[in-house]
């Protein structure tokens, strides 16, 4: 049998899956059914990458220990695409790797031995150790060249990655390098052989043009006390490795290769090699490094590397977390079904290029192409087909002396035309998915709804059903949209397996759809005689109005439960706006319950509700007492203003950079725009809560929250502040 593996890249650990991990996810889970209905025995992987420094400092901001950190994230990460029918039990992936399986460590330290002990195609040691220095950016995982960033506006402050707009860190250690730059002949090679390994082909030239403007050696080890969170170089337990040659092997490692488990055993002798889907934003790692250690290791290469494009916000901003403007899973799944999403995905995107993703849109091309077209077209062909052939589906055949009449109707005797465009549509369609075209692959598919459409409002059925001697017409016409219909549900099976099995129950067939390869269609496959099922809408329309209106009171109300309304008392005055849940007010209204995400940290200034109640009586204006050890659970840390800017849309929050001696600065929220200009603020030194989990605010984290005094009946805030020099980080106690 003809095996196909597919995988996703691994997605990293460290933040909650958004609109981006998805879609990769669903053209992944598109391409593997459609494959699996050609015939081939299929292996899916997704999974997750879980070392690296930017895992263990989400984890260190969250409270987590780095394991229990991916172990959230996976756990959020798997429930989000079995919603979307991505999982195994949906008949989507095959396995979920994590990187941190220990097969995957003992296979990663076999990859890294048998690179270690290779030699470039230029005689030289493939690794050598020497002494890293530049720029790294964590959430990229990668160091960055001058072209990669841009210079900071302040001497003294890093520089920020041009892909994240986050500071870089500073790197000089002693590291292990990747003698890249002997590989760049045989990558040509390579390139030249197979013109295919890279598509689309404005990738594979712009990885071309990299490789020929000579490659330099890569560093591909941290020190231990740097970047503990991830897996040792065997043999220097002083050195971790490089998180991208740990992350690239689980494309092997999840198949067994290098583990005691077997290559049999796990599929790689079977399914290797594979096809890497990625998006663009990796395709140096994917189409450079990776064949490059693959060389090395003596390792076969892939079967290929398809590079997406990028989703964009409605400001042409790539949608990220770390830029605070993904489009979250749960609301996303909340308002559409999931082929809706999965139609959107591979029909708006021409693969291979950028495109903005809106919720508006969404409901638009749901609308007109699900629920008035394909959904249209369905429902009115069964809907006839119950009212005027008694629910079974009529014969195809218009004898010869109806003919003539038939043809008076505008319907052809034999209904060749519209089989002729059905077979050249679905020769058109297999090439194009093939080709990653998805775009143009539903297109052509369209291009037969509207023929289909065409045919029922020129035949007009409900006309024919007067004229008892139009009776074979009347058939014909029907049985031929059934036909198209079945046609339709098979090649659209891949994109959308939920509604395409609907429709293929009520055209009244009872074996399984995903059995029939698209390439085999014949025309008139379609049995007379089958009794139809109950007939129900597949795509019910989606009225814009109303969804806009839920999605954007949702948002407020997250919104709201994140920003707080200055409290009318004075006392302590939590400016990060969205503190203090479970809070009383001063007129001593009841306490609302904790909310979610809220944390012991939150409720602590002002609280009641949350915190321990004292035993002993509090003095006047105090709500209780805490004890000692309730207090050192707060961190406060003095913290420099770096940068201050208004937040669109926001009156009352400013966004800032903070400096609290850390490797690098946090971005920080806090809801005191109605009081203060950014640009006055710019170097003060403030105090700040530095271990209050990060919250979302308007789009953007915030990683703690800026002290202030809520003074007055309107709770004006006033920033406290130090009136003695006092250095970045200090901590308050
Ligand atoms: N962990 C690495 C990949 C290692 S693979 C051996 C990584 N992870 S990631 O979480 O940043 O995921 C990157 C991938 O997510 C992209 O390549 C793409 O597949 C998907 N996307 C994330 N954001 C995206 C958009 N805004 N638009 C489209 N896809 C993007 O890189």
């Amino acid at each position: 049998m003809k095996t196909f593996y597919v995988t996703t890249p691994i997605y990293y650990a460290n933040s909650l899956p958004h609109l981006g991990h998805l879609y990769t996810t669903i053209v992944a889970d598109c391409v593997t059914r459609y494959r699996r209905q050609r015939g081939y025995e299929t292996f899916f992987l997704t999974g997750t990458d879980e070392h690296g420094i930017n895992v263990q400092r989400a984890a260190a901001r969250s409270g987590r220990t780095p394991k229990e950190h991916v172990d959230y994230i996976v756990g959020e990460l798997k429930q989000n695409f079995a919603a979307f029918g991505l999982d195994g039990a949906h008949g989507g992936y095959d396995i979920f790797m994590r990187t941190t399986e220990p097969f995957h460590y003992e296979a990663v330290a076999e990859f890294w031995r048998r690179i270690a002990a290779a030699k470039t195609p230029k005689g030289r040691e493939a690794i050598y150790k020497g002494r890293y220095e530049g720029w790294f950016c964590a959430p990229c995982a990668t160091f960055k060249t001058e072209d990669e960033y841009t210079k900071p506006e302040r001497a003294g402050d890093p520089p920020l990655c041009l892909i994240h707009e986050a500071p870089l860190d500073r790197v000089a250690e002693e590291s292990y390098f990747f003698r890249l730059s002997d590989y760049g002949e045989a990558l040509l090679a390579l390139y030249e052989s197979r013109p295919d390994f890279i598509r689309p082909d404005a990738r594979r030239n712009e990885v071309v043009s990299f490789v020929n403007s000579g490659l330099q050696d890569l560093s591909v080890s941290r020190l231990k006390s740097s970047v503990s969170w991830a897996i040792p170089v065997p043999g220097d337990p002083e050195h971790t490795i490089y998180i991208w040659l740990d992350a690239l092997s689980n494309y092997i490692t999840a198949l067994g290769w290098g583990s005691a488990e077997g290559e049999r055993e796990r599929g790689f002798d079977k399914f290797w090699p594979g096809t890497h889907l990625i998006g663009k934003d990796i395709l140096r790692q994917h189409a450079i490094y990776w064949p490059a250690f693959l060389l090395a290791a003596g390792v076969e290469q892939p079967a290929a590397v398809i590079a997406h494009g990028t989703w964009l916000d409605h400001a042409g901003r790539k949608m990220s977390k770390t830029l605070g403007n993904s489009i979250e899973l749960p609301t996303l799944r909340r308002h559409f079904s999931t082929d809706v999403v999965r139609y959107f995905s591979l029909r708006e995107m021409v693969f291979g290029q950028d495109s903005k993703f809106g919720y508006e849109s969404l409901v638009e091309r749901a609308n007109s192409d699900l629920a008035s077209g394909l959904g249209n077209l369905s429902s009115r062909t069964l809907t006839m087909i119950g009212r005027y052939c008694d629910g079974l589906v009529p014969s195809p055949d218009i004898e010869e002396e109806r003919r003539l009449q038939a043809k008076r109707a505008g319907v052809d005797a034999d209904g060749q035309e519209l089989a002729n465009t059905l077979e050249h549509a679905r020769d058109s369609f297999v090439q194009l998915f093939e080709d990653y075209a998805f775009q143009r692959a539903l297109e052509v598919v369209w291009t037969v709804i509207a023929r289909a459409d065409k045919m029922i409002s020129e035949a007009k059925p409900w006309e024919l059903a007067k004229d008892e001697s139009q009776r074979q017409t009347l058939n014909a016409v029907l049985y031929r949209a059934a036909e198209t219909l079945r046609w339709l549900a098979v090649l659209l099976h891949p994109v959308m397996p939920d509604a395409t099995r609907a429709i293929w129950t009520q055209l009244g067939q009872a074996d399984d759809i995903s059995q029939y390869d698209p390439a085999q269609l014949l025309w008139g496959g379609m049995q007379a005689g089958a009794r139809i099922g109950e007939v129900a809408p597949v795509f019910p329309r989606i009225d814009k109005a109303k969804i806009m209106a839920e999605i954007e009171k949702e948002n407020q109300a997250k919104e709201s439960a994140n920003i707080e309304t200055p409290a009318p008392h004075s006392g302590t005055h939590a400016t990060e706006a969205d503190a203090v849940p479970g809070s009383t007010n001063a007129a001593g209204t009841k306490p609302e319950p904790p909310q979610r995400g809220a944390t012991e940290a939150d409720a602590v200034p002002q609280s009641q509700s949350g915190a321990p109640q004292s035993p002993s009586s509090a003095p006047e204006g105090v709500a209780t007492f805490i004890g000692i050890e309730d207090f050192i659970k707060v961190e406060m840390r003095v913290g420099e203003i770096l940068t201050a800017e208004r937040i669109l849309k926001s009156d009352k929050l400013l966004r800032f950079t903070i400096d609290l001696g850390e490797a690098a600065p946090r971005q920080i929220l806090a809801g005191i725009a109605e009081y203060y200009e950014p640009e006055t603020l710019i170097g003060r030194k403030v105090a700040v809560v530095s271990n209050l989990k990060p919250r979302k605010l308007r789009g953007f984290e915030s990683q703690g929250m800026v002290l202030a005094a809520s003074v007055g009946d309107e709770g004006r805030p006033v920033l406290a502040t130090f009136a003695e020099d006092v250095p970045n980080g200090a901590r308050l106690k």
